[in-house]
């Protein structure tokens, strides 16, 4: 397994380290005041008081010189952390050779589809293809519609909580309503059961008495005649809800899907785009729960520091699919390609084992946060699998009252005067996400939580007076 001192060397030597006393410093909020003439305003970060310059594995630099532990990894993205020597190598050597090459049949697409076969699961491994795209958004939207072409059906189901993308079939299965106002009408045919968040059961009950009612209800609205599920063509699910709050499902709720799938000859497909490339301990998150999808999407880690994404189809639908018909230009770039390799190289390398150590770091992550949670006011549950740990905020534990928008503000705020960049998610907002780089060293990862630990702390304090 790779050692502490190999994966040190790949971020800056100190980290987290503030020169500036508040945030943004000056250099950092003079690039904020341009970018809220220039930017559109729909992008997240035009809101936000952090500005990346350069970067280095589990770290980033602002202009005014501070270094930032980056505990979200850019959004789930930067699994092997940025900027590695081995993807700077490769961006280097095939720069010179090719980039764009639209149209054309490229080695390096071939290479990519190949060795991102080599990754999955016996049932998908040798037996499927492989599309390719650059956003997750864009995997989704070619998933549905290839399974629309397969089936000759129309409606898509999908779960609440999820987050699908921001397109029109995409935000058509994406719940959170901040994406979705104003924006509709969005596709038709789209509708959503409960994923199971036991953690607040929409049926208020618990896992050990519930007999898996998330699983019955999709067996119900998809077995049932005259239920209004009369016309589906897909179930999209992701193995591990990401954006609705870092969600852990039992596995007989993916197997019941599965089963269902496989009797209407509905396509399953599973969204990988957050959960997979490594994050949970396996390189796919359904992984987990020994079910194999007809189709699953993919995207972030595998790109990393370059847009790249993907779906991967059950080679039985092959002759289903209308040749030529889903064309994006800057797909398949060579660049894009030779980076996706290379970490996809470097997360199943079997010698550092990236993933074998997310699950041993994670777990010892989760007891270091259960022991604070113990003695905490605002922290409760913390779950998760690996590096993918979601630790609910309320401000009462009796009543799992989901911690208000302004004092979890405050808490990433005061994380990131400490240097350290932490995100929320959640369907209240309430869930701190914690997915790091799996090349994070423990001295990283235990910095992050006593960040996030002391600023808790200060806000329940706070509170208190
Ligand atoms: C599970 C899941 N699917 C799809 C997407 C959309 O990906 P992108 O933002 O690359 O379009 C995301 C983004 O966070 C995601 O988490």
């Amino acid at each position: 397994m790779i050692s502490e001192e190999q994966l040190a060397s790949l971020s800056y030597p100190a980290m987290p380290k503030m020169v500036t006393n508040s945030l943004p410093g000056p250099m950092a909020a003079a690039v904020i005041e341009r970018a809220h003439k220039a930017q559109t305003p729909t992008r997240p970060s035009v809101r936000g008081r952090l500005v990346i310059e350069s970067a280095m594995g589990a770290g980033f630099t602002d202009a005014d010189g501070n270094v930032f532990l980056d505990m979200s990894a850019g959004v789930a993205v930067s699994s092997v952390g940025r900027n590695h020597p081995k993807v700077v190598a490769a961006i280097r050597d095939q720069s010179e050779k090719l980039m764009h090459s639209a149209g054309l049949v490229s080695d390096t697409t071939v290479s990519l589809a190949e060795k991102l076969n080599a990754t999955l699961p016996v049932g998908l491994k040798d037996e499927s293809f492989s599309w390719f795209g650059m956003s997750g958004s864009d995997a989704i939207e070619t998933a549905i519609k290839f399974a629309k072409a397969i089936t000759g059906r129309s409606q898509i189901v999908a779960f609440e909580g999820a987050y699908h993308g921001v397109f029109h079939g995409s935000l058509a299965l994406t719940t959170r309503e901040n994406f979705r106002a104003g924006f509709g009408p969005l596709m038709p045919g789209a509708m959503h059961l409960p994923y199971p968040y036991c953690y607040r059961c929409f049926a208020d009950m618990k896992p050990s008495e519930c007999g898996s009612l998330c699983s019955k209800y999709v067996r119900h609205k998809l077995t049932t005649p005259n239920t209004g599920a009369d016309d589906v063509a897909a179930v999209i699910v992701e193995s591990m809800q990401a954006d609705g709050g870092y969600i852990d499902p039992p596995a007989e709720f993916l197997q019941t899907i599965r089963e269902v799938c496989t009797a209407k000859n509905i396509i399953m497909i599973v969204d990988e785009v957050q959960a997979g490339g490594g994050r949970t301990g396996k390189m796919w998150g359904h992984e987990h729960f020994g079910v194999v999808p007809d189709m699953m999407t993919w995207a972030k880690a595998v790109g990393g520091d370059l847009p790249m994404s993907g779906v991967v189809i059950h080679e039985r639908f092959r002759d289903k699919l209308p040749q030529a018909s889903q064309v994006l230009t800057a797909a398949e770039n060579a660049l894009s390609n030779r980076v996706a390799m290379t970490n996809l190289d470097i997360l199943t390398d079997p010698e550092d084992d990236l993933m074998g150590r997310a699950v041993i770091v994670g777990e010892e992550l989760k007891a270091e946060l259960r022991e604070i949670a113990s003695k905490s006011k605002f922290m409760d549950e913390v779950r998760g699998r690996g590096l993918f740990i979601g630790i609910e905020l309320v401000s009462d534990k009796e009543k799992r009252t989901p911690l208000d928008a302004k004092r979890m503000g405050a808490i990433l705020q005061k994380c990131e005067l400490q240097g350290v960049r932490i995100m929320s998610c959640g369907r209240y907002g309430s869930t701190i996400r914690l997915m790091p780089p799996l090349t994070a060293t423990r001295a990283h990862l235990r910095a992050g939580i006593r960040a996030l630990a002391n600023a808790i702390a200060e806000v329940e304090a706070e509170t208190v007076n």
